[in-house]
């Protein structure tokens, strides 16, 4: 089998009834950025960014996942044991929707809604309920928990693996992002000298040209379209 990577954005989740951040009427024209996604931010108002995660973290429980996140379940069930990351799927979102559609091999590169971690003995328990400033962490008891998400001005997770991948890669697909922030938006270049580069979104995107295949409409349209697709060929 080709060896894939796959990098998701908001837009895979969208039709699942999840806001993206930047368009019309997406989250970063609900709440300020600086205020809610910035270490900054959460010292000058840790309530309102509690409060921020709160209601995402609420909102997750009444979505659900949806066909083009069942694709990619679909698809990486096709690589078998997906032995050393033959098939990785790098996603931006935080949240647990391509878990929930049954994908295994997932790298959340900005970190997960559903765990916290905290400031004093750095655990990241798992975390469905509310989390406020009188919360005390499960594992030392300090109230000192904040979303295991990763900021503006912080350094994603998982970046080794996720170069290593990319650099032996024979497909990359990104989907449902805008490639506006970095460094997921620079993978698409990185993988473009060496491996065949599809974008999968609703519109193209500022990156549009670097992609040797494009398809353009709901994931739930053209994600499905092309896992069959693939597997079509692979037979
Ligand atoms: N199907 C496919 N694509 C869609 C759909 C849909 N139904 N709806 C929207 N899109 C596309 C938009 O055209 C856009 O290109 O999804 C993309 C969403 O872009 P953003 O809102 O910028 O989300 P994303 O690219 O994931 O943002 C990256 O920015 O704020 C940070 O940490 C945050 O992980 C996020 C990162």
């Amino acid at each position: 089998m080709e060896r894939i990577v796959i990098l998701t954005g908001a837009g895979i989740s969208r039709e699942s009834g999840l806001d993206t951040f930047r368009d019309e009427g997406g989250i970063w024209s609900q709440v300020r950025l600086e205020d809610v996604c910035t270490p900054e931010g959460f010292m000058r108002n840790p309530e309102m960014v509690d409060d921020f995660y709160n209601r995402r973290r609420l909102e997750l429980k009444n979505v659900t996942p949806n066909a083009a996140h069942s694709a990619l379940a679909e698809l990486e069930k096709a690589y078998g044991e997906n032995r050393d990351d033959a098939f990785l799927l790098v996603t931006q979102n935080i949240d647990d929707l391509h878990e929930r559609a049954g994908s295994g091999n997932v790298v959340h590169m900005h970190g997960e809604l559903l765990h916290l971690r905290c400031l004093a003995c750095g655990a990241t328990p798992k975390w469905e309920g509310p989390c406020t400033r009188e919360t005390p962490c499960p594992e030392c008891g300090e109230k000192t928990l904040r979303p295991n998400v990763v900021w503006f001005g912080e350094m994603p997770l998982h970046m080794e693996r996720i170069m290593q991948a990319i650099g032996l890669c024979d497909i990359f697909v990104a989907i449902g992002t805008s490639a506006t922030v970095y460094p997921a938006a620079g993978f698409a270049e990185q993988a473009a000298d060496h491996a065949h580069t599809v974008e999968l979104n609703l519109v193209p995107t500022g990156n549009a040209e670097l992609f040797d295949e494009v398809s353009y409409g709901p994931a739930t349209q053209v994600v499905p379209r092309f896992v069959r697709d693939r597997l079509a060929a692979q037979a």
